[in-house]
Order: C-alpha cells, then structure tokens, then sequence
C-alpha cells in the first residue's frame, strides 16, 4: 500500500488551472464579465454577433469588423450532403447524440481541420457556431420526416436559426429572446464543457475534437442537461400550489432541484434574471403565466437554501422560455451548445496560446504487486 498521504482536490473545486482573459466570475457578489464587460451590459444592448467577435478577438467591433464576422457567419451555413446523410441516418438519437456525431463529421470534410493558428481556430470556430445551427434544426426536420430549411442570408444568426427549425422568420420579439439566450451562454470560464475541450487541445489535438468534447460533456444533466430536467419538472409539478410538496418530497429523498445551485455561484446566477423576466413576459403575452407561475413558487420552496449558497442558475428559467416558444425539451441542450461554441473556441486558444498538457494525477488506493496467476488456475 501507499503509505504517503496527499490533499486531494476532488472535482478540482476551488483549482486555479490557469490564466485566463475570456471571462471574469464572482461567485459571491453573483457578477460576470465577458472580457471585462458585464453580462447585464450585454444582455440589455448587445447582440450574439457583437459577443462572438468579443470573445474570439477580445475587444469590442466597429461597425466593419462586425459586418465581417456577420457576413463570414452567414456564408458559412450550409453543410456538406455527407453530413446530413449522417444526420438522417442517427435521427432516431438524442439531439446532443446527434450534434456531436455530426461535428466530427465535419472534421472530415473541413479543409482547416488541422490548422491550430489562432486565424485558423477563429475561422473554424464561427464555421462550426453556424454550422451547428444548421444541424440541429436539419435533424429537427429530419425526424419530423421533413426537408432541411436553406438558411435566409438577411437574419442574424438567432433569428436564422428560429427560421431553419420552423420554416417561418421569428418576430423581432421571439427573434432577440434567442439573441439573448446566446448572449448569455457564450463563455463561463472553465465550465466542465469548456475544461474539457481545453483538456482536449492540450494534447493539440484540433478545434474539431475540441467542440465534440465540449459537446459531449455539456449533455450531463448537472451541466447542460438541467435544463431539458427544470421543464420536465415543472410538467410534473403541474401547479404553483403543489411546488413546495415537490421541493420537499425531492429534497426529503436527499434529491436535487434542477436549475439550482453553482460550483462556482453561491449568490443568484447573474445570468438568470434576464431569463426570469422574460419567461414572464413571455408567458404573459402567450396567455400561458403558469409556467413561471410554478417556477416562481419552485424559487420560494427553496427558499431556506439560500442560505447554503443555493440559488436559482441560468438553467432554471432558460427551459420555461424554449418551452413557451414552442422548442422540444430535448432541444434545450443543444441550443445551450450553440450559444457556447464562441466560448469553447476562446478557451482552446488560450490553450494554444500558451499550451501545457493538462494531466493530473489520481491518488492510487488499490492493492499492490499482486501474483499473477493463470487463467486454468483461478477460481
Ligand atoms: N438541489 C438540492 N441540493 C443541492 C442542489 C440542488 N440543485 N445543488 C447543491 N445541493 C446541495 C448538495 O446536496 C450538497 O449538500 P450536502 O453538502 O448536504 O451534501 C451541497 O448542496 C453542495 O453540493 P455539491 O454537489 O457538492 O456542490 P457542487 O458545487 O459540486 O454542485 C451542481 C454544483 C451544479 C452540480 C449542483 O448544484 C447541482 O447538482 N445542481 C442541479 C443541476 C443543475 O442545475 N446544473 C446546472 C448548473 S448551471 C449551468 C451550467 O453551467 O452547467
């Protein structure tokens, strides 16, 4: 046996693994910035496009560089027949199956794939924010037993992809709920997702591999996967009056509440608010209140776990506004994805930037210098 004792950091909490410039959080104060700025600023008067270019080139566009980013996000919609015959053939899959499946796919018919200069990663990250687009809504179709919807080159990249799921252009209203959404998403630090991409692109591995690690660690329902479980929740709450019995029944099972509590926050999400409110106004507009009505009353059964630093994380409210604008639950994981492959791409630039190979060690427990013994002579 091992006889000298290590500090273990389970689930790395509280490990600095780097330096990062992508973005600043404040657990306590509940407070985040992308690059500096506050994601309220964001939220309020920027759109996806604006954050994109922030986040990948690290300061805010002039009316130019944003154009430029709009017209290369625009031009890079379509996706090669090859994939959306992989598409069809996994359709019966789970969307986030799906999405990752065809992402690597992609790998094998972009030109870039192993280009790790910071221009190439740019390039291939805005090609892959677009082009996941195209793929979620092409197997939303695709399962419906539905053609693919061409993209319409005059909507920005949320309306677009509102378009190519529905066949109808969103309104202005429906068309910013999804903006925002995206905003909102787009980077937060070293998230299980975007650590293990950076894990990935510390073996300098590609931009492609990268993003379907991204992918696939997003799906896990105390990550990305909370979401798909707030509306389920709610559908099985069924009335503001029966939130407090559910809480206590979960919470009494040592069950946890979906969509609340944060490795990292432990004041409300900064992010939640501008889901909140407008879920309500949403609901209010749709005639359909009860949603946040039952979800308000979620917030006030957990009440007395605020005090323990539980509170209320993007993922709460963010499923009842998909919910509202008609959007299947299990689509809620992928449009989290699509928000956060400008983030994804940031931190496996910084990786490039200034790599390092990302390997841990695990403390070992196990018996030692056992006799092997052949097979005829076991048990
Ligand atoms: N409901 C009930 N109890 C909770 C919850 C919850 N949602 N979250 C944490 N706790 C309790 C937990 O049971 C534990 O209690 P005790 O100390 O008595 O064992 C204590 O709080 C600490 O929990 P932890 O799991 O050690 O803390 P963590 O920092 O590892 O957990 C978390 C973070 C997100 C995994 C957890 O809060 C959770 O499971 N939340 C529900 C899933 C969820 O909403 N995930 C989305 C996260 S935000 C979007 C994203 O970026 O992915």
């Amino acid at each position: 046996m091992a006889t000298r004792s290590v500090e273990l950091k389970r689930g790395l909490k509280d490990v600095y693994l780097d330096r990062t410039q992508a973005s600043f959080i404040d657990g306590t104060e509940g407070k985040l910035l992308y690059r500096g700025y506050n994601i309220h600023d964001l939220a309020e008067k920027s759109t996806f496009e604006e954050v994109a270019y922030l986040l990948l080139y690290g300061s805010l566009p002039n009316q130019e560089q944003l154009d430029e980013l709009d017209a290369t996000l625009k031009s890079t919609r379509t996706i090669p027949e090859e994939v959306y015959r992989v598409i069809d053939l996994t359709k019966d899959g789970h969307p986030m199956d799906v999405l990752r499946t065809a992402v690597s796919a992609l790998a094998s018919f972009d030109p870039d794939v192993e280009d790790n200069t910071a221009d190439g990663v740019r390039r291939k990250g805005l090609r892959l924010t677009s082009q996941a687009a195209t793929i979620i809504c092409a197997h939303y179709r695709a399962r419906q037993g539905l053609p693919p919807i061409a993209p319409d080159q005059s909507l920005s990249h949320a309306a677009n992809f509102l378009y190519m799921m529905r066949g109808v252009v969103p309104d202005e209203d429906e068309a910013k709920l999804m903006d925002v959404d995206f905003i909102l998403h787009a980077e937060h630090g070293a998230n299980a997702s975007s650590f293990a991409s950076r894990v990935t692109a510390s073996t300098l591995a590609d931009l492609h591999a990268a993003i379907v690690t991204g992918i696939g660690t997003l799906k896990g329902p105390l990550h990305g996967g909370a979401a798909e479980s707030v509306m389920k929740m709610a559908e099985e709450i069924g009335d503001p009056a029966e939130a407090e019995a559910y809480a206590k029944r979960v919470l009494g099972g040592h069950g946890r509440i979906m969509g609340f509590g944060h490795r990292v926050y432990k004041a409300e999400d900064p992010r939640a608010q501008h889901l909140r409110d407008r879920s309500r106004s949403l609901g209010e507009k749709l005639g359909q209140p009860q949603w946040i009505q039952i979800l308000d009353a979620l917030v006030e059964a957990m009440a007395p776990y605020r005090a323990r630093g539980i509170h209320v994380n993007v993922d709460f409210f963010a499923g009842s506004i998909y919910y509202l604008m008609d959007i299947p639950e299990d689509l809620f994981i992928p449009i989290f994805a699509l928000g956060r492959i400008p983030g994804w791409t940031l931190q496996v630039l910084e990786q490039f930037e200034n790599n390092i190979l990302i390997r841990p060690l695990l403390w070992y427990e196990g018996p030692m210098d056992l006799e092997y013994v052949p097979i005829e002579a076991r048990a």
